[in-house]
């Protein structure tokens, strides 16, 4: 795969997919992992004197503008990380796009605004995202992929720009894959994989994919009660998802499957509600299991410790709201305590990915030194579908 430092970028115009989809909370960038993410490519680009032409999404609007998506407050993060200029874009490839590009001369970065708001770039017919893409490729001279969260999408700006223009991986795109392959590829034993969130059949893919290859793995957040119900256990008025009962009791069976042993259970999805630490196989008919428990967490510790590799994806309970957010703290801190200094060259500690979404956010959220781990990815979609086996769109083309 070339990567953007293989371009002799100087004077030439590179288009770039980030990925910049961040929460926006009262118009403001909330969580910026991905923007900051996204910097170093962009810094080396302008610094080697190219004129830089960032695409990106963010949400899914409808394939028409809609400000509530608009890309301007990412814009405005990304000028203060990048310390350069960064020209905002009215349209994708309309009159105000068209005139930012032709004056990259000065501003050394322009932003062009989400490219969602046309209806081409995620159409399935590959004859209308053909000409979005066209337009778009006429802006520049190179292409470079650094939005390895979005790689798994076959969208006109993820994969068939690069059919279009000389293209390169960007440094975070070639960076995940090679953290990708050291778990897909002879992983260190034992090989654990903790997953959280809330819906077991979002990730029926992944775990199926996973089951033979780990030694064991740890299921906590919301997708833990159709577990413990397909045992028998009565999870009150957990999330509970019954379609999926048989598939978990399948998955149960392999004996890899280690469950929480108790669990923070409240009267409502509420910070404020009346809570206790519950046996996670008797949790009272009128409460909801919101987090692992203080045991739990101690025994996925135990189980954690000595790991070669470790992959982590979702959080354990509804972490935003502090009641609730301790079992992901636990979990993580015990993932975090794995890996050494030496475990970025591969030379001693375990490897520990942290995958993704809400559990990059929770680790940033929480205030969790995030170079205590090996790892931390950009991309939850993108990283289970890579483990599940996957071909990905934005990765297959770049590899062509
Ligand atoms: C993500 O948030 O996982 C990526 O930015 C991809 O977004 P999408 O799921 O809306 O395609």
């Amino acid at each position: 795969m070339r990567v953007a430092a293989d371009l002799d970028v100087k004077d030439k115009r590179v288009l770039v997919r980030c990925d910049l989809n961040v929460p926006i909370e009262d118009g403001k960038v909330g969580d910026d992992g991905r923007i900051r993410a996204s910097v170093p490519l962009l810094k080396d680009l302008a610094d080697r004197g190219a004129k830089v032409i960032v695409l990106a999404h963010l949400g899914r609007p409808k394939g028409e503008p809609d400000p509530e998506y608009s890309l301007a407050p990412v814009g405005k993060r990304l000028e203060e990380l990048l310390g350069i200029e960064v020209r905002m874009a009215q349209d994708v490839v309309g009159e105000s796009a068209r005139e930012a590009v032709r004056a990259t001369e000065p501003d050394p970065v322009v932003l062009l605004e989400n490219v969602r708001f046309d209806p081409r770039e995620t159409s399935k017919d590959d004859g209308e995202r053909a000409e979005f893409a066209d337009e778009l490729a006429g802006f520049a001279d190179f292409y470079v992929d650094d939005a390895f969260g979005a790689v798994h999408r076959k969208h006109a700006s993820v994969y068939d720009v690069a059919e279009r223009l000389p293209h390169a991986a960007g440094p975070l795109v070639a960076a995940e894959v090679e953290v990708l392959k050291r778990l897909t590829e002879e992983p260190a034993r034992p090989y654990l994989v903790v997953l959280g969130g809330s819906k077991v059949s979002d990730k029926l893919k992944v775990i199926e994919a996973l089951l033979p290859k780990v030694d064991k793995l740890l299921v906590g957040g919301g997708m833990c009660f159709t577990f413990l119900a397909a045992q028998g256990h009565d999870v009150g008025s957990s999330l509970l998802e019954k379609d999926q009962l048989d598939t978990c009791k399948a998955f149960l069976d392999t004996g890899k499957i280690v469950l929480p042993v108790d669990v923070v259970a409240a009267e409502k999805f509420d910070a404020d509600a009346a809570h206790d630490v519950v046996d996670a196989e008797q949790i009272p008919s009128d409460r909801m299991g919101l987090d692992i428990g203080p045991k739990s967490v101690e025994l996925f510790a135990e189980a954690l410790a000595g790991a070669g590799t470790v992959f982590w994806n979702g959080p354990m309970g509804v972490f935003e709201m502090a009641p609730y957010a301790e079992g992901t703290r636990g979990v993580a801190e015990a993932v975090a305590a794995l890996s050494s200094g030496d475990a970025k060259s591969g030379d001693g500690g375990a490897l520990t990915v942290v995958g993704g979404g809400d559990s990059a956010a929770a680790v940033r959220a929480l205030g969790i030194d995030e170079a205590r781990f090996t790892h931390i990815s950009t991309g939850g979609g993108a990283s289970l579908e890579y483990l599940e086996g996957k071909a990905l769109p934005g990765l297959t083309i770049l590899e062509d």
